[in-house]
């Protein structure tokens, strides 16, 4: 793909708007962590790899940003601008794992040579994401027959990894090994990442994709027009159930009943050891304007009630496969993630 989501240019990061495409392709350079943060915060940046890699360069672009020379002034200041990103989206365990990275990374004799070794990590945490899901693509695509139809749910691409994609990285991994592939993208109610962003990615990859609402999915499983799922993820728990945007428990279960492949594609990034279940993951709750609201028009009458969680959970007994850059892992999954592990961990 063309346009990179993430570009760190030494001393500034160019990202590129995703609450703007598929209208507008507009790119920020943010040169302080504040902005950094917000952008997570407004989704201007966002899926789980993503967050994780921006909010690394944020701490560095804060870290830059600190005037004391006294290392223990600079590290309880450091201290808390990584509390401010850790404070901007709860659910995609990457960011919690990039900032602890960050945090180990925060070492050296001065705090010049502290600030350089934040820039270094960031950039490595970067280089691991487009690694990691490059290798992952690879293996998922195995998984894929020549001829099939996938469906997709929110996006899992480029703009969602900083890297090659995890969902879509598959699917483009399997087209690239030359088989014939195509998409069914839902639109990803409420803030449309499948409608504006999953589909403007496959357009420019040449993969044939159609745009379906959300609750059309269970009519084309029914219909046998689909022959997998397959999802991103933003935190996946030590027994494989997977945190992801919400709406995707809906169909692992319509693909359980129609005895359809459900595929998890995600980095080691999104593993969560620590947490047992996916019972443990904390879901974000957004802005109920998001709801009653499309680009900015009012949908709903003012004032009514709405729920908002951007997440749902996945119980792992509807999952066929997790594929990671270590390796397909499938029941039982406790054993299989202890054995990869997480990459941070
Ligand atoms: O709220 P978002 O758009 O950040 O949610 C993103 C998702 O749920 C993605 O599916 C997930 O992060 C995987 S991205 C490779």
């Amino acid at each position: 793909m063309g346009a990179r989501a993430i570009e760190w240019l030494d001393g500034r990061l160019r990202i590129l708007d995703q609450s703007r495409l598929p209208r507008e392709q507009i790119f920020a350079d943010l040169d302080n962590y504040h902005d950094v943060n917000l952008a997570i915060k407004e989704m201007k940046v966002r899926g789980a790899p993503a967050i994780g890699v921006a909010a690394a360069y944020g701490i560095a672009l804060g870290a830059s940003g600190i005037k004391t020379t006294n290392k223990d002034e600079f590290l309880a200041q450091l201290n808390q601008v990584m509390q401010v990103f850790a404070a901007s989206r709860p659910t995609a365990v990457n960011l919690f794992q990039a900032i602890d990275r960050m945090k180990k990374a925060a070492r050296g004799d001065g705090v010049t040579e502290i600030k350089n070794s934040l820039v270094n990590e960031a950039k490595r945490i970067h280089q691991e994401e487009v690694t990691a899901t490059r290798q992952l693509s690879q293996l998922g695509a195995e998984l894929i027959k020549d001829g099939f139809t996938l469906l997709t749910h929110c996006n899992a691409g480029p703009l969602a990894t900083a890297g090659y994609g995890t969902a879509l990285g598959v699917i483009k991994a399997a087209k690239e090994q030359g088989k014939k592939v195509s998409v069914f993208a839902t639109e990803t109610r409420p803030l449309l990442q499948g409608a504006r962003l999953t589909t403007w990615e496959l357009r420019q990859e040449g993969i044939p994709v159609t745009l379906i609402t959300d609750s059309m999915a269970g009519h084309f499983m029914q219909q046998k027009k689909i022959d997998c799922v397959i999802v991103g993820a933003d935190r996946i728990a030590a027994n494989g159930d997977v945190a992801n945007k919400i709406g995707t428990y809906t169909l692992a279960v319509l693909a359980k009943e129609s005895k359809i492949p459900f595929y998890v594609a995600a980095p080691t990034s999104t593993i969560d050891l620590s947490l047992s279940s996916g019972d443990e993951i904390s879901i974000e709750e957004r802005s109920p304007d998001e709801v009653t609201h499309i680009q900015g028009v009012l949908i709903a009458p003012e004032g009514i009630d709405v729920a908002n969680p951007a997440f749902d959970v996945t119980p792992h007994s509807y999952i066929t496969a997790i594929i990671t850059e270590k390796g397909i892992i499938r029941e039982p999954y406790t054993e299989g993630l202890k054995e990869i592990g997480s990459r941070f961990s």
